[in-house]
């Protein structure tokens, strides 16, 4: 994000130095009690009756055992209060007093020729905004609001705009203002055509689509009339509006999203015009687009959950089916509310108010069971041949699910909703390539997450886990080992940021990282290796250790391969596979021998007790 460069990373950290993280905590209405070395509470992020929710003062970091969120004060301001980076530097900032360099200090060109288009940008969202309220020719635009009964208050607050019949009163108006024909073209308000430049939307209703900042970025255009198409005209793609990064609404709904720990997703502008004025305050809208995959990722950094408010007909339903997927697999919980038929979220709010909508909200049901019903819907279950049919189609939807637990949840569900055997369905799902066994019942999450770890990335897991507790040890480990060869890529990713932290001798400042990584799983295994830093007295012996072990493993792997290797008919370098493979063993004795004697001459090397080890994020399959 080229917007955090404006802050220089010292600026960061003394910021970060003067805002105790126990009191902002405490400050953003989170009751923490002193136990022991660390803080407790309930955790914010997840519902729970006993505190996980741990705060370590020493180390200015916060870790729920329970739903593995973590980080530092600035990530906490992210996650709880739904503030961006900058805006969670800014408010510590404030709260402790801190000068900000202006943001005009040390900018780069791009950055200022975006800031340049934003401005434009402003300037027509002001220009279209004066022409709606008070304009000559708006009075047919201003009517059409009126009786879709959109309140001139929220006309005010989503600065509403009205653009004229003329073809040309955008460019002429803004080139008058200084703004040039390419600057017009290039955030997309004007298109070049052979009679000149000529404006993108006319006569049209115009809706600002805002990034999360608030910035506008682009256009949503409503026609007034059938004969005028398409009804809805947005802006293109440009340097400012990446569409699959923006969604409509968000920079107003996300302290309410962060709030109720919930997102309402509708088709329309109108959709969400009308559910905010009625208090509804939690929703966004695609504008047009599909959801992507980094709407999902932006969605998951304010909520775990996502409502779909679909409008009465089937086929928006089946349309937009791949981003609901894609929710899915970044791990959200995605229910769906349908309207009924003939209404959108808009028209139904109108009608009814916001208590029997909340209601609908409400009862929205999960995805999930969502499309077992509707595989079981009017199929006649009785019949052996359509039920094998309607087993098979709820296997195909099972199998996608990533969660184990929930996954054997609904296949519970299914035994009950179509009376087939739990053993049947297993085999079926086996039948399309699972790889689980059934879980044993009352496994915990984490247990579950750590199976799938092989006992190598265990070890890389203690090793990463105790560079980041002796970051000062990291620039002497760095000549020994590299960090390439962990066969664990998440770990692969943050020994990467270890290794770059890590210049000429000094120690790796791991708060830095957390500063600036905006990696959930990075960030959670952070915080979790610096709220259980153990008080060790060599922390060295233990890294060696680890890198011993680490060493025999890899080894061992690679003595596997020459066998196979070896094994391998027609092998034409048999002689030097098997002269490699004996120099190999040689240096894994070596390395085991010189296990066996750090292990006498000196006692708790590397015990394994000493790691409250966290694998949960370092599964690469979630
Ligand atoms: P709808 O056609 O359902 O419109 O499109 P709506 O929101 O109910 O609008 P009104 O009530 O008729 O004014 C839903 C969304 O799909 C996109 C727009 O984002 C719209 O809000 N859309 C629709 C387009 O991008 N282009 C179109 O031509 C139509
Ligand atoms: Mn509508």
């Amino acid at each position: 994000m080229a917007s955090k460069n404006y802050i220089p990373p010292g600026t960061i950290d003394e910021i970060r130095n003067n805002n105790d993280i126990v009191e902002v905590i405490m400050e953003c209405g989170v009751p923490l009690k002193q136990a022991g070395r660390n803080f407790k509470g309930l955790c914010p992020f997840h519902q729970e009756k006993t505190p996980s929710f741990s705060v370590s003062q020493e180390m200015q970091v916060f870790k729920c055992f329970g739903c593995d969120t973590g980080g530092n004060v600035i990530g906490f301001l992210q996650k709880h209060e739904g503030k961006t980076f900058i805006e969670a530097i800014e408010w510590l900032a404030e709260r402790a007093n801190i000068p900000l360099p202006t943001t005009d200090a040390k900018i780069t060109t791009q950055q200022k020729r975006r800031n340049e288009l934003s401005d434009l940008n402003r300037f027509a969202v002001k220009y279209y905004h004066e022409l709606l309220r008070t304009g000559q020719h708006s009075q047919q635009a201003r009517e059409y609001l009126k009786n879709r009964g959109i309140r001139s208050q929220t006309v005010n607050l989503f600065n509403l705009g009205y653009a004229k019949r003329q073809r040309n009163d955008l460019v002429k108006a803004a080139t008058h203002q200084g703004w040039t024909v390419q600057q017009l073209v290039d955030v997309g308000l004007i298109k070049n055509e052979e009679q000149g430049p000529q404006d993108r939307f006319w006569n049209r209703i115009l809706f600002p689509i805002n990034n999360t900042q608030g910035v506008p970025v682009g256009f949503g255009g409503r026609s007034l009339s059938n004969e005028h198409q398409p009804k809805y005209l947005n802006s293109p793609g440009t340097v400012l509006y990446n569409k699959s990064k923006i969604l409509f609404n968000l920079d107003k709904a996300r302290q309410s999203i962060t709030r109720t720990q919930s997102a309402l997703l509708v088709e329309g502008y109108m959709d969400v015009l009308m559910l905010h004025q009625n208090g509804v305050e939690n929703v966004i809208a695609s504008s047009g687009t599909s959801l992507s995959e980094e709407h999902a990722g932006l969605l998951k950094r304010y909520t775990p959950e996502v409502v779909i408010v679909f409008d009465g007909d089937v086929s928006g339903l089946q349309a937009a089916q791949r981003g609901l997927q894609r929710l899915i697999a970044e791990g959200i919980r995605v229910r769906i509310a349908l309207m009924p038929a003939g209404d959108d979220p808009d028209s139904f709010i109108k009608e009814n108010g916001a208590d029997v909508f909340n209601e609908v909200i409400d009862k929205a049901i999960n995805l999930i069971e969502f499309q077992i019903q509707a595989a079981i819907k009017n199929k006649n279950i009785r019949k052996p041949d359509v039920k094998t049919k309607v087993v098979k189609n709820i296997c195909e939807i099972l199998v996608n699910i990533q969660n184990r637990v929930e996954r054997s949840e609904y296949l519970k569900y299914t035994v009950r909703e179509l009376d087939v055997d739990e053993g049947l369905l297993w085999s079926e799902l086996r039948n399309l390539g699972l790889k689980d066994n059934p879980p044993r019942r009352n496994v915990q999450r984490q247990k579950i997450a750590s199976q799938k770890l092989s006992s190598r990335e265990r070890i890389e897991c203690q090793f990463v886990e105790s560079l980041i507790q002796a970051p000062e040890l990291i620039s002497e480990i760095k000549t020994q080992f590299d960090y390439r060869d962990l066969s664990n890529t998440r770990l692969v990713e943050i020994s990467k940021l270890l290794w770059e932290a890590s210049n000429d001798g000094e120690p790796v400042d791991v708060q830095q990282i957390l500063n600036t990584s905006e990696d959930e799983h990075i960030n959670n295994f952070i915080s979790n290796a610096l709220i259980s830093k153990v008080e060790f007295p060599c922390h060295k012996k233990r890294i060696v250790g680890c890198l011993d072990k680490l060493r025999v493993l890899m080894i061992q792997d690679l003595e596997q391969r020459l066998r196979s290797n070896i094994q391998a008919e027609g092998n034409e370098d048999y002689e030097s596979s098997l002269k490699e493979l004996l120099s190999l063993t040689k240096q894994r004795r070596a390395v085991a021998q010189k296990m066996q004697s750090d292990m006498r001459h000196n006692s708790p090397l590397n015990d394994d007790s000493n790691f409250t080890l966290n694998t949960k994020d370092f599964n690469q399959e979630n």
